[in-house]
């Protein structure tokens, strides 16, 4: 595992983009894992600039999103869908049939995400996997539980997701209770994770997650056994890390 802080969240952003950048230019055909929610939103800013000086194309990339929620169309405005477009694809040359993410409307649940994997299978695997963390060391939408699902699968959000996802949304009852997650499994066959954690609340559940015993009641810990783990802190989340 590879820990780097910085000490502005300037300075992460630019250096998470610069680490997909490169993995785009070494192979323009890189299959990428996105991630939504706060953090991300400075680093896919970051990407549109990489991609507006000219130093990165995305016409040939094929993306795969962490999760979406059950119940919401893609141009809910506040789907994951919509997100990913408003925050990056709508500002890159990447090909839509390329972008995949699991579709919240299906009326066989199961069946979407069967095929979610199967549609990750058949693109090879993963180059490089986004993560966000939960306050309650959820990875995607996987949260603690005894026993966690490998691959892809719905899960009813937590109280505490939902809470913290109601930043978002105009009241917290419109936040869905479900949600469709790539598994830890989906997540863990990844080439390279780069785990990107920011501000001081998080700093408690960085280090239970990174020092921590590995256990399905903090589902990121088990990022501990993946041989390609990027860590990216700012100062206030890397506080208590070593
Ligand atoms: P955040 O969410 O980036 O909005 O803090 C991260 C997560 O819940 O995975």
């Amino acid at each position: 595992m590879n820990i780097l802080k910085f000490n502005s969240e300037a300075k992460l952003n630019e250096a998470a983009a610069r680490i997909i950048t490169s993995t785009v230019q070494v192979n323009p055909s890189a299959v990428l894992g996105l991630a939504t929610g706060g953090t991300p939103i400075g680093i896919y800013k970051e990407l549109v600039k990489d991609y507006n000086e000219g130093l990165v194309s995305f016409s040939r990339v094929t993306t795969f999103n962490l999760d979406e929620y059950v119940g919401l169309s893609p141009d809910h405005h506040q789907s994951y869908s919509h997100y990913m477009k408003e925050n990056l694809f709508n500002h890159v040359d990447i090909v839509a049939e390329r972008t995949n993410i699991p579709f919240g409307l299906a009326d066989q649940l199961e069946e979407e995400c069967r095929q979610y994997d199967e549609r990750i299978e058949a693109a090879g695997r993963i180059d490089i996997q986004l993560l966000g963390l939960g306050h309650n060391g959820h990875i995607g939408f996987n949260e603690p539980e005894d026993e966690l699902s490998s691959s892809t699968h719905v899960v009813n959000l937590a109280e505490e997701t939902k809470q913290a996802n109601a930043r978002f949304f105009t009241e917290t009852e419109e936040v869905p209770s479900q949600a469709i997650t790539m598994g830890v499994g989906t997540i863990l066959k990844a080439k390279m994770l780069m785990l990107v954690v920011k501000g001081a609340d998080k700093a408690e559940i960085v280090k239970r997650a990174l020092t921590g015993p590995v256990t399905t009641q903090c589902p990121a810990s088990l990022l501990q056994t993946h041989p390609n783990l990027v860590v990216l802190v700012d100062e206030a989340a890397g506080s208590l890390l070593p």
